[in-house]
């Protein structure tokens, strides 16, 4: 038997005796299998489990995805961050009905909007038993110890080497999708980053890392994670029983959510400072205006960006114009909340000033 069909018999021998049932396998249905592999691509699967239930239940099949407009699509998937995947989502959704049908082959899977290799990957092996080799997180780190490979994994010339590799080690067709989903889960509960199971691992005696006391050294990474700081302060901004929220757009985080009305300065800047600069949109101060501190210094950690804020209530006489706002106002009752997809940032602040009850 080669080093290669050893690996794969071994991952698939592991994977018979400590899968995972997970609602999006036992399934080829590609449509369910692409929303389950978006849902994950940046969200752990105890997290995704109940996300993938709601949006195939509100969502059965790709028509209906199709036919719902953005918001409803966002409104599905409030809370689980990167929402770029759902905007991509509802866009291929489109473009596979005008095009009357799932893609069946790995360059039509990868031609969707929001599908990159990896993903491409798993839904041409899961859904069709196609040969391509999946390389996630997981499998960089499997391959990487097992093998002993030290190039890294965030270069170019690095990928590409995990890539040839893994494709090489794909076992028959019968049998590529349950090893590409076996290996996803040694990754994700045997050969875990931290503290990895060696010791009860029936890989570890043939495993390269394992033999030369280097698992904790790979996989091998050579460029920093950089986390830079954006201070935000938001205001509740109430007229009557009317308050303002407003649809980002353009190409920063959040595109398509509903917030409040934010300020960013450069610098960090205090509550009480705020008030005092020359850039605060004026009615903010009108005389009859009565502004409130809700909540300050929040930090809230999003993947390459530390957000630190702060939430102010301030209740106006007269409706500011869009023109005054500089953005397009949407003015809404506070039962009519629930009707907009927020940032989860937005969320807590609502929740934690006590506007939105927590659940
Ligand atoms: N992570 C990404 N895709 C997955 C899948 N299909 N099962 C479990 N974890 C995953």
């Amino acid at each position: 038997m080669t080093n290669e069909s050893f690996f794969a018999d071994e991952i698939l021998q592991w994977y018979e005796k400590n899968r995972r049932f997970l609602p999006w396998r036992g399934t080829k249905d590609p449509y369910r299998i692409w929303i389950s592999e978006i849902i994950l691509q940046q969200t752990r699967v105890a997290q995704g489990y109940d996300y993938f239930v709601r949006f195939i239940e509100r969502f059965p099949d790709v028509q209906a995805l199709a036919a719902a407009s953005e918001d409803e699509v966002l409104r599905c998937w409030q809370g689980l961050g990167y929402y770029s995947r759902a905007r991509n989502l509802h866009c291929a959704a489109r473009q596979i009905v005008a095009s009357g049908g799932f893609p069946m082959d790995y360059e039509g899977i990868r031609n969707l909007k929001g599908v990159g290799d990896y993903t491409a990957a798993a839904i041409a092996s899961f859904a069709f038993g196609l040969p391509h080799a999946v390389v996630d997180g997981n499998v960089y780190r499997v391959l990487s110890r097992y093998f002993g490979v030290d190039e890294a994994i965030d270069t170019g010339r690095g990928r590409k080497c995990f890539a040839e590799l893994a494709q090489a080690l794909l076992p028959d067709r019968e049998r590529v999708a349950d090893y590409n989903q076996g290996l996803m889960d040694f990754g994700a509960l045997q050969c875990v980053p931290k503290s990895p199971r060696c010791m009860d691992c029936p890989l570890n005696e043939s495993c390269m890392a394992f033999r030369e006391g280097r698992v904790k050294d790979l996989p091998v990474k050579v460029n920093a994670l950089i986390v830079s700081k954006r201070y935000l302060h938001y205001f509740w901004v109430q007229v009557g029983g009317e308050m303002v929220l407003f649809r980002r757009e353009g190409k920063d985080i959040w595109k398509g959510l509903y917030e409040p009305m934010l300020v960013e300065t450069d610098t960090a800047c205090s509550p009480e400072a705020l008030f005092d600069r020359q850039d605060m949109p004026s009615f903010l101060l009108a005389k009859d205006s009565v502004r409130t501190l809700l909540c300050a210094g929040i930090c809230h950690q999003l993947t390459h960006r530390t957000l630190i804020c702060d939430f102010h209530h301030v209740v106006l006489q007269e409706k500011p114009t869009d023109e005054m706002f500089g953005r397009k106002a949407c003015w809404i009752h506070r039962e009519e909340l629930s009707d907009y997809a927020m940032p989860r940032l937005v969320t807590l602040l609502l929740e934690k000033s006590g506007i939105l009850s927590e659940n």
